[in-house]
């Protein structure tokens, strides 16, 4: 079977990794976790003091890209891929609310996105890829041969986030992640550097209703009619 390209692009907290991740796992492909990149760069601007509430040191983040190196790396306990920055397991640290509540800001900085893209468009050349994030059917892989927009209410993807951050023992209120998740939905689409957007050809899908199962299910066998139809 030939092997394809995976986008699945969507609103923040829209299932996408869970998804993402379950398909690469049937399909026995690697899965990329794109959001984990821009948010260790936000963890070392964060630990920088170039970021934060009312302070935004653009200057800084852009001067000091090149000492950013990103890897992951296969965690043999779970199963999944770990986040590295500059050699250090940020796994965890990138997951906070401190670090979602500045993502969006690093992820407007042009110089930031190119060097993601670079980096993203590297991990999938020779196809076989799951990719998840805002600007993989529009940017890093236009060729794809499979693009999935996911959405679901605000509301909806707030009391999955909210339900996640309590679960893992984070103090949270749900006020403060809906805010958060309408925050970071403005931004993200309205942002001049590939803002988030349906690409061209893309499936669009609404999860608002929608159990894990049925998702998985309906979008293992896009992706299945997609390969066969490659493989002829
Ligand atoms: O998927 P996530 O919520 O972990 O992503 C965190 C932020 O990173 C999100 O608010 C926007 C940004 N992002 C992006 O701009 N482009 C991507 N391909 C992935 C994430």
């Amino acid at each position: 079977m030939k092997k394809i390209t995976i986008a699945i692009d969507g609103y923040s907290s829209t299932g996408k990794s869970t998804i993402a991740k379950q398909l690469a796992n049937a399909l026995g492909y690697v899965y990329v976790d794109t959001g984990a990149m821009y948010r260790a760069v936000t963890l070392f601007a964060l630990r920088n003091k170039w970021v934060a509430d009312g302070h935004f040191d653009i200057a800084s983040v852009k001067g000091n890209l090149a000492s950013v190196h990103l890897n992951f790396v296969p965690n043999e306990v779970d199963g999944k891929s770990d986040m590295y920055l500059n050699g250090e397991n940020v796994e965890r640290q990138i997951r906070t609310m401190e670090v979602s509540r500045q993502v969006s800001k690093i992820a407007t900085i042009k110089e930031v996105r190119e060097k993601m893209v670079a980096l993203q468009q590297q991990m999938g050349v020779e196809k076989g890829i799951v990719m998840d994030g805002r600007d993989i059917g529009t940017v890093v892989f236009p060729d794809a041969e499979l693009k999935i927009f996911m959405n679901a209410s605000a509301d909806a993807r707030a009391h999955r986030r909210y339900k996640e951050l309590l679960d893992r023992g984070d103090k949270v209120t749900y006020a403060e992640v809906l805010k958060n998740v309408q925050e970071r939905d403005t931004i993200d689409s309205t942002r001049e550097t590939s803002p988030l957007r349906k690409a061209e050809g893309a499936i669009l899908f609404d999860n608002s209703d929608m159990g894990l199962k049925e998702q998985f299910e309906r979008i293992h066998n896009y992706a299945l009619r997609v390969i066969q139809k490659e493989s002829v």
